[in-house]
């Protein structure tokens, strides 16, 4: 029973009480039935439906959601499952926005059926749903009879959406702005439009929908807006025709703006109508009213396939995401039977859908229940109920039900309206006895004045309805023009081409697509059938009054309805009847365990083993029947009694389980355990055993050192003893052969012993410094001054003598080399260093000068042929000398020959003799100390040669000049020694005076060679360079 207000009866502590408890047990409340049925699908593994009936407002809605949030209050519990239910249950407010609205019988009214598919797995816990939906209510799209609203997300979006959304989607918070909503109740009581619209959102993410679905969604719902706004005006073709016009052209521009379609398209699409026959397409122009039509039809269909596509989006997200076997519970909350004072096409439609679910119930509780105690033989007498198939076949019979007439209707060529239709139905279904009609052949309404012209009442199961013909035919139809779903499909909009796939020109569909009453028929079909193979529980919604509220109780309303839902004859069945049947084999099967008999197997039928089993129990035997195929129980208190029994029987047998288990557990545990701890030991044994054995190994090593050290020391020590020993005899042994020598010999040398060791040791040392002298000696240079070193202090006088004596001796050798020439060449070098050396600078400079005598080679050259024709002797010495001049000190060039007997001069060009001086002329010779080459040679005053004066010349080759010139003077017989006078200044004795040759130190000018300059008449300077 509705009770119009919130009662805490669905509280979290309703829940728990209800929880797991048996369904008499308590006072009846929807979360019993929902246990029960939660409860038979899980343990039972049984497909349960929940049917909730009852008419428009009784609360079927809010009943389906109160057993959707108990099944998700006590199932399974987890992230994954809790985003399955929190989907489950968001679908409804999504679904409720699009498909409900307010009616004079409900504000909530649903308008549409949906049927909810929830999946479970094996544990009871919730996988995903599947909804199906039925026939919306869409003309209530474009129109709404007073007292009633548009579909709440209208009023919702204009209300609660943001300013920016609504600018976005065109829109105006203003309801009077649009023609599609009713404004007389677009405001409900107790109903938050603003706050409903965020909980759609809300629910519509949580159940999975993308932010630019949303938004699609909320265009199209602003698009159908602006589309009731579009108005068009007649106008009139001069070919008589009417066509129609757009009046304002901006709500259509805004309307194109927002789904993406070009203007001109769905002008055109509003102006003309193509009918394509096989072959042939004709355009035909479009009159206000048609215009209208059009306009209305694509709103209608707009939306509804807008809620369809929004069903199947939610589906999409709370399907179930694996595919093994699950259990399902289907919750089916339709339109409620409805009764308005102006009932058309929908209500038709809407209450055959309740007739039929009349009918499932009937079927099941009353007809198949009875059917059964007879066919099984239990006594059974007969309960009378009214059976609403004839009306469901009034409805639905394929030949002659009214839907299959309108149907016919709306195929059938030729001119169709409503009233053709009425007409029908008029022959027809005249003698029905649940329809009636004015101007049906039955005469008894022509003259019921409560039954207009174009309606026709159907009594249903319910009460009587009174349907206007009028859009039955259009609405079967549901006609959308092509050229609009064209247009539509054109748009660049995703969703809109989605929800128009026909209007694809590649895909021109000639048939007429299937009526509405045809798909409504079909699929209310398959709907029963899918109920009928689960097991049915029912919630039987009653209204308590008409007027919404609570505390009114109209009798009179609640016992129509308790009659026609058929409730007293359930009620009677109930009690007459059996609460609890079921096959023989299942019953043995879940009982057995009961009694000892049965457990674990019966051998035998089963129906004797259930007997048995019942004999065992304590239940008195009229609380049970055996019928020919089940055992039929009367109380649910025996079954609660039976289930108890079994419970406490599985409890005992999971205990038994369990223990086993436990036990076989606890064994195989501690087999591991000892398996483990025997491999544990002998790996710990194996570790202990190999470190004891290491430590012994080590210490042995440790031992077995020591011991071999200690014995080789020992073994040492011996040795060393031993050698000692030894070595002290060898020692002795020595000394005492020494002393016997000693002693011995001491007889033969007694006094020169000393003496003769001494010489003998002299002797050896002295051979030793010979012999090694031999291999030490120098070399034979006579200018080597090196001496081996003495070994010892008293060789010091042979150390000196030896030298003395082999220089003495190399010398000598050195001397025997030479040959007679080379002999007169050093004799003649050693006369000179008589003469000059430590006298003349010049002299040092002439030693490593060989003497060559003759350098003119005079007696070679042919130049001098004559010059030593001339000289007769054998020439010791040819050179070029200058001939000093006595009046410029200037050099002459002149030939010096030199031969045993004379000094010539010649002229060094001509070779003639200038002079020749016999040598006995010669008195002396005059040098200067310096290193110049000057010469004077001095004649013996008387001689002949005296008297052209005394010669100063000078050459090159002074030192040999002046040393042969000595030696030849002092070889000569007859003549004297050459005196040779070394000094700085000397006389010379010209023709006729006398001049002092003086020599003196200094840079000359011209370079460093010796020049000579006559100062006066007496003096004749030479420069020499200073000598360093
Ligand atoms: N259990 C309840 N407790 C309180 N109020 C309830 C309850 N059931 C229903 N109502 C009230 O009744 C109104 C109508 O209920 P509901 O929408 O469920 O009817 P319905 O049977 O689904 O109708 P329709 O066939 O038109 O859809 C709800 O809006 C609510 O105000
Ligand atoms: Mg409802």
């Amino acid at each position: 029973m509705n009770p119009y207000r919130v009662l805490p009866i669905f509280t979290p502590e309703k829940v728990e009480e209800y929880r797991n408890r048996n369904f008499y047990e308590l006072s009846p409340h929807i979360y019993a039935l929902a246990d029960e049925a939660y409860r038979s699908l899980r343990d039972q593994d049984k497909d349960q439906c929940i049917l909730i009936t009852g008419e428009s407002g009784a609360g079927k809605t809010e009943a389906s959601k109160l057993v959707m949030s108990y099944v998700a209050a006590v199932c399974g519990k987890g992230q994954e499952v809790n985003k399955v239910k929190e989907q489950l249950l968001q679908s409804n407010p999504v679904l409720e926005a699009f498909g409900n609205a307010k009616t004079v019988r409900n504000d909530n009214s649903s308008r549409f059926g949906k049927y909810m598919d929830i999946e479970f797995d094996f544990k009871g816990d919730p996988l995903g749903g599947v909804i199906s939906n039925y026939l919306l209510e869409k003309s209530r799209v474009v129109k709404q009879p007073r007292g009633e609203r548009n579909f709440h997300i209208f009023y919702q979006l204009l209300s609660g959406a943001s300013d920016d959304t609504l600018k976005k989607l065109k829109l105006d918070r203003d309801f009077s702005k649009y023609n599609y909503l009713s404004l007389d109740s677009a405001v409900v009581n107790g109903l938050d439009d603003a706050a409903n619209f965020r909980t759609v959102k809300n629910a519509m993410q949580i159940v999975g929908f993308m932010e630019d679905e949303v938004q699609s969604v909320l265009e199209l719902v602003a698009a159908v807006l602006k589309l009731g706004d579009i108005e068009f005006k007649p106008e009139s073709r001069c070919n008589g025709t009417d066509e129609s016009r757009i009046k304002d052209k901006n709500d259509l521009k805004e309307m194109c703006e927002l789904l993406g379609i070009e203007q001109s398209v769905l002008e055109r699409a509003f102006s003309y109508r193509t009918v394509e026959a096989r072959l042939e397409k004709v355009s035909t122009t479009l009159n206000v009213a048609q215009a209208y039509y059009a306009r209305d039809a694509l709103a209608k269909n707009l939306y509804s396939r807008l809620f369809s596509w929004l069903v199947t989006r939610i589906n999409e997200s709370i399907k179930a995401q694996t595919k093994a076997r699950h259990k399902v519970m289907g919750v089916l909350d339709i339109y409620g039977f409805e009764i308005f004072e102006d009932n058309s096409f929908e209500q038709f439609i809407i209450n055959y859908c309740n007739e039929k679910l009349q009918q499932i119930f009937i079927e099941l509780t009353l007809r198949e229940e009875q059917e059964e105690y007879v066919r099984e033989g239990i006594e059974w007498t007969n309960i009378e109920y009214f059976n609403n198939a004839i009306i469901c076949d009034l409805i639905e019979n394929h030949q002659n039900g009214i839907l299959a007439m309108l149907d016919e209707e709306c195929l059938r060529p030729g001119t169709v309206t409503d009233e053709t239709f009425l007409d029908k139905l008029n022959t027809i279904c005249a003698e029905h006895q649940h329809f009636e009609s004015r101007l049906s052949k039955n005469s008894k309404f022509l003259t019921d004045h409560s039954l207009p012209h174009n309606c026709f009442r159907i009594q249903h199961y319910a009460g009587k309805v009174l349907y206007r013909v009028e859009g039955f035919v259009d609405k079967n139809n549901d006609l959308l023009y092509r050229d609009l779903s064209q247009a539509m499909y054109k748009a660049n909009h995703s969703l809109i081409k989605q929800l128009f796939p026909e209007g694809n020109p590649a895909k021109v569909n000639l048939k007429r697509p299937p009526t509405a009453g045809f798909q409504f028929r079909a699929s209310v079909g398959t709907l029963m059938k899918n109920l009928q193979t689960k097991n049915p529980n029912y919630i039987r919604c009653i209204k308590p009054n008409d007027k919404k509220a609570s505390h009114i109780f109209t009798d009179s309303l609640v016992c129509h309805q308790v009659r026609y839902l058929g409730l007293m004859e359930n009620v009677r069945v109930r009690r007459a009847g059996y609460a609890f049947r079921q096959a023989y084999e299942p019953c043995l099967e879940r009982y057995k365990m009961l009694c000892k008999r049965t457990w674990p197997h019966w051998r035998g039928p089963a129906r004797e083993g259930v007997e048995v089993l019942m004999a065992d129990l304590p239940v008195p035997a009229e609380e049970f029947s055996f019928g020919r195929s089940k055992i039929f129980i009367r109380n649910p208190r025996t079954l609660f009694f039976l289930e108890e029994r079994r419970r406490q029987c599985l409890q005992d047998l999971a205990t038994l389980i369990q223990k086993i288990y436990r036990g076989w557990k606890c064994r195989s545990h501690f087999l591991l355990l000892k398996k483990s701890q025997i491999v544990v030991a002998a790996w710990y044994r194996r570790y202990a055993q190999e470190k004891k054995y290491q430590k012994i190994k080590s210490a042995t090593t440790v031992v077995q050192s020591y011991t071999r050290g200690w014995q080789a020391r020992k073994l040492l020590r011996e040795l060393k003893y031993q050698k000692r020993c030894e070595e002290a005899v060898t020692t002795i042994s020595a000394f005492w052969h020494g002393t016997q020598v000693r002693r011995e010999y001491r007889k033969f040398f007694r006094a020169n012993a000393g003496k003769k060791i001494y010489d003998f040791t002299i002797q050896r040392i002295m051979q030793k410094y010979f012999l090694g002298l031999k291999s030490t000696m120098p070399s034979m240079s006579p200018i080597d001054k090196s001496w081996p070193a003495r070994p010892y202090r008293f060789l010091d006088g042979v150390h000196r003598e030896l030298p003395r004596i082999f220089h003495l001796w190399r010398c000598k050798k050195y001397r025997s080399q030479f040959t007679e020439e080379k002999k007169a060449v050093y004799e003649e070098k050693l006369e000179a260093s008589e003469i000059f050396k430590d006298k003349k600078a010049l002299y040092p400079s002439s030693v490593s000068q060989p003497f060559k005598g003759d350098y003119l080679e005079i007696s070679k050259n042919p130049k001098y042929q004559k010059l030593n024709s001339a000289v007769d002797e054998k020439v010791l010495l040819a050179d070029v000398v200058n001939k000093i001049n006595r009046a410029n000190g200037k050099g002459t060039a002149r030939i010096f020959l030199l031969t045993k007997k004379s000094v010539v001069l010649a002229d060094q060009k001509t070779g003639q003799v200038k002079a020749s001086v016999p040598l006995p002329d010669l008195a002396s010779v005059s040098v200067s100390t310096q290193s110049d080459g000057f010469f004077a040679l001095r004649l013996k005053e008387g001689s002949a040669s005296a008297v052209k004066g005394d010669f100063l010349l000078s050459s090159e080759h002074l030192i040999e000049i002046i040393t042969k010139l000595h030696r030849t003077g002092a070889t000569a017989a007859d003549s004297e020694q050459l005196n040779v006078d070394i000094s700085d200044e000397f006389l010379v004795q010209f023709k006729h005076d006398k001049v002092c040759v003086k020599f003196i130190q200094g840079a000359p000018k011209n370079g460093n060679s010796v020049s000579c300059k006559r100062k006066n008449n007496r003096l004749l300077e030479v420069s020499v360079p200073t000598t360093a």
